[in-house]
């Protein structure tokens, strides 16, 4: 949600500063902002996406070796110039950019209201500024110092940068729930939300923790306090990012890119993890907490969105591969519903970018409560993948498309991988089964790269039904979670309201709104049930609804029955949501097209949600 980048001394800050936004816009994009120190502040701020800053800012001064730069997602206050970041104190010595929210801002704002502020924007954002300029002018502070103290008086969720027009030998930043990450450079600093900005510059990092604050000079001295006063050790990284893997490629979007992209990250995932000719799954994370898996009563899965539906998968997965009980909870809701939880429980978090607050909270109560907790996190080195006991790295590489693909799939492969490990170890499933379900897994990406060629075909198809106002996903089983996540597909980034069903659900409610307008797509290649799907379908085609069905190769009846069929390879059940979902992932992904909508960056949408 949003993005800081900040950076301090030797080269020009203004070329950096807009690189990193850029980099950074895919996860808050509805305003920018950049302050620049060279003797005096100088502030920027423009409603819009980045360029629109840079355009307005064309011909203007910009020079300046400290400066920090910021994309909005707003969350109190509309998308404007005005309550885009950087905030001033009301003195104006002061400019701050900041990630979150503060939760007890009205409170804050009555008090410093009192002592004389005068306020500019509707942010709770500006309240803190206000407050850090009132501890520093009345009790003289150093800059640091009244940011710490500040910060003992917010509850809520921030990433911060301070500069100080009259202490301009430095950078304060901290952070809370929200991200934030510092590169160190020769003799030179870049704090920015996530690593994607720092890269280009350095591989080395540290990532700062819970309630520190990070004090970074020009004299290239970088030193870290907690909120309590108490010193800290930096402890810095080397990155494992590729700068090649931050670009679209020959893609005309990151979403179309990652997509294709999804024959290689799920054999990414797989590889030096199985090896069907030998038999064997390993998984570190696992190998490192088995004992405690092995003694645990039930797995929760707790995650948002569409890493929610890959749980929703894993259920279905450990349960029937595993036989163990599981319970897939959206992490916002686990979080304030006092749940039972205890030491006996595995909770295991999914998320791509690792900074989900909702996902944070529920991972920290499950933690609080005894649980082992196991993350399968895509971003590296992220604030979930920091906070678990153990876990697995999907090794998708840097998703930077709004609408989340290759992550899903990479979650699906890691949670089938471990389902399948768990069920072979626990003897809930046939030797033989074992060997066929490992030969197929491997076969995955070849028939992703097979699924991948129907595009024609499903180009075709969105441009018959783009114009629908509502869709309807049905499927069971297994491709349940699927009708799920083609739903939430197509309605983040086309617009279109929809809805996805189990497919026995329909005749209990969604069927009443099925007409000649109403697109209903079945994701039918069910093995078990397959017969149910076929009657569901002839319930749609008698009130006249348009069937699209995803069915396997080579079947007839179901193709006989629907308006548009797209064929999968087939496999064994339990890996079909592999294959089933690429077709709704570019069927979205064409209808959004068509329908002249920004793919990548769709309206009130953040990559990263680390606000709750
Ligand atoms: C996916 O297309 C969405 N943009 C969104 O639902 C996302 O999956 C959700 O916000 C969870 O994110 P995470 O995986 O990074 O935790
Ligand atoms: N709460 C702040 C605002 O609405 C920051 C939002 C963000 O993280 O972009 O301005």
């Amino acid at each position: 949600m949003c993005c800081i980048v900040a950076y301090v001394v030797q080269r020009e800050a203004y070329p950096i500063l807009i690189y990193g936004l850029k980099r950074l816009e895919y996860r808050g994009y509805d305003s920018s902002g950049l302050s620049l120190l060279n003797g005096k502040l100088r502030e920027f701020k423009r409603k819009g996406k980045v360029q629109d800053l840079v355009n307005f800012v064309k011909g203007k001064n910009v020079s300046g070796s400290m400066g920090i730069a910021h994309t909005r997602w707003a969350t109190h206050g509309k998308p404007d110039d005005i309550n885009a970041h950087p905030h001033q104190s009301g003195n104006g010595r002061l400019t701050l950019i900041h990630n979150g929210i503060i939760e007890n801002y009205a409170a804050l704002k009555t008090a410093l209201l009192q002592e004389g502020h005068v306020f500019q924007s509707e942010t709770d954002t500006e309240v803190l500024v206000h407050l850090i300029e009132e501890l520093q002018t009345r009790s003289n502070l150093p800059l640091e110092e009244a940011v710490r103290v500040a910060l003992t008086k917010v509850i809520g969720a921030y990433a911060i940068v301070v500069m100080d027009e009259r202490d301009p030998g430095k950078l304060v930043a901290a952070r809370k729930a929200s991200p934030l990450v510092i590169g160190i450079g020769d003799g030179e600093f870049f704090l920015a939300s996530d690593a994607t900005p720092i890269v280009e510059h350095t591989q080395k990092v540290v990532y700062l923790n819970d309630e520190e604050i990070a004090v970074v000079t020009r004299d290239g001295e970088l030193q870290i306090k907690d909120i309590g006063n108490e010193i800290k050790m930096p402890y810095i990284q080397q990155l494992d990012l590729k700068i090649e893997s931050l670009g679209k490629g020959d893609y005309e979007h990151f979403m179309l890119k990652e997509i294709y992209e999804q024959p290689n990250t799920i054999a990414d995932c797989m590889r030096g993890r199985i090896n069907a000719a030998e038999g064997w799954i390993k998984l570190g994370g696992v190998d490192q907490v088995q004992e405690r898996i092995a003694q645990s009563k039930r797995f929760i899965m707790a995650a948002c969105g569409t890493s929610w539906h890959a749980a929703l998968i894993g259920e279905y997965l450990f349960e029937e591969l595993a036989r163990i009980p599981v319970e897939v909870e959206y992490a916002s809701e686990l979080r304030y519903r006092n749940p039972i939880i205890d030491r006996e429980d595995v909770v295991v978090a999914l998320s791509q970018s690792g900074e989900t607050a909702d996902t944070m909270a529920a991972l920290e109560l499950a933690k609080e409560k005894g649980a082992l907790i196991y993350g399968i996190v895509n971003n590296v080195g992220s604030s979930i993948a920091r906070l678990t006991d153990a876990g697995s790295y999907i090794h998708a590489g840097p998703e930077i498309g709004v609408a989340s693909t290759k992550a899903f799939t990479g979650q699906v492969t890691l949670l089938t991988m471990m389902a399948i490990s768990l069920g072979y170890q626990r003897g809930t499933i046939p030797k033989s089964y074992y060997f066929q379900l490992l030969e197929e897994l491997e076969r995955i990406p070849g028939k992703v790269a097979k699924v991948l060629e129907s595009d024609t075909q499903i180009r075709y198809i969105a441009s018959e039904i783009k114009d629908a106002n509502n869709a309807l996903y049905l499927g069971r089983g297994y491709n349940f979670p699927i009708a799920l996540e083609g739903a939430l597909k197509l309605k983040e980034i086309s617009y279109i309201h929809a809805e996805g069903y189990p497919a026995a659900e329909m005749k209990h409610g969604p069927i009443a709104l099925i007409d000649e307008n109403m697109p209903v797509v079945v994701i039918a290649t069910n093995k078990s049930a397959y017969e149910k799907v076929v009657s569901n379908i002839q319930e749609v085609k008698a009130r006249k609804g348009i069937v699209i069905a995803i069915v396997t190769e080579g079947d007839k009846i179901i193709s006989s029955l629907a308006d548009y069929s797209i064929a999968i390879p087939d496999t064994d059940e339990p890996l079909t949501p592999l294959l089933s979902v690429i077709p709704l992932q570019l069927l979205s992904y064409h209808i959004a097209l068509m329908r002249g909508c920004n793919v990548d960056q769709p309206r009130n949408l953040a990559k990263s949600v680390t606000v709750e």
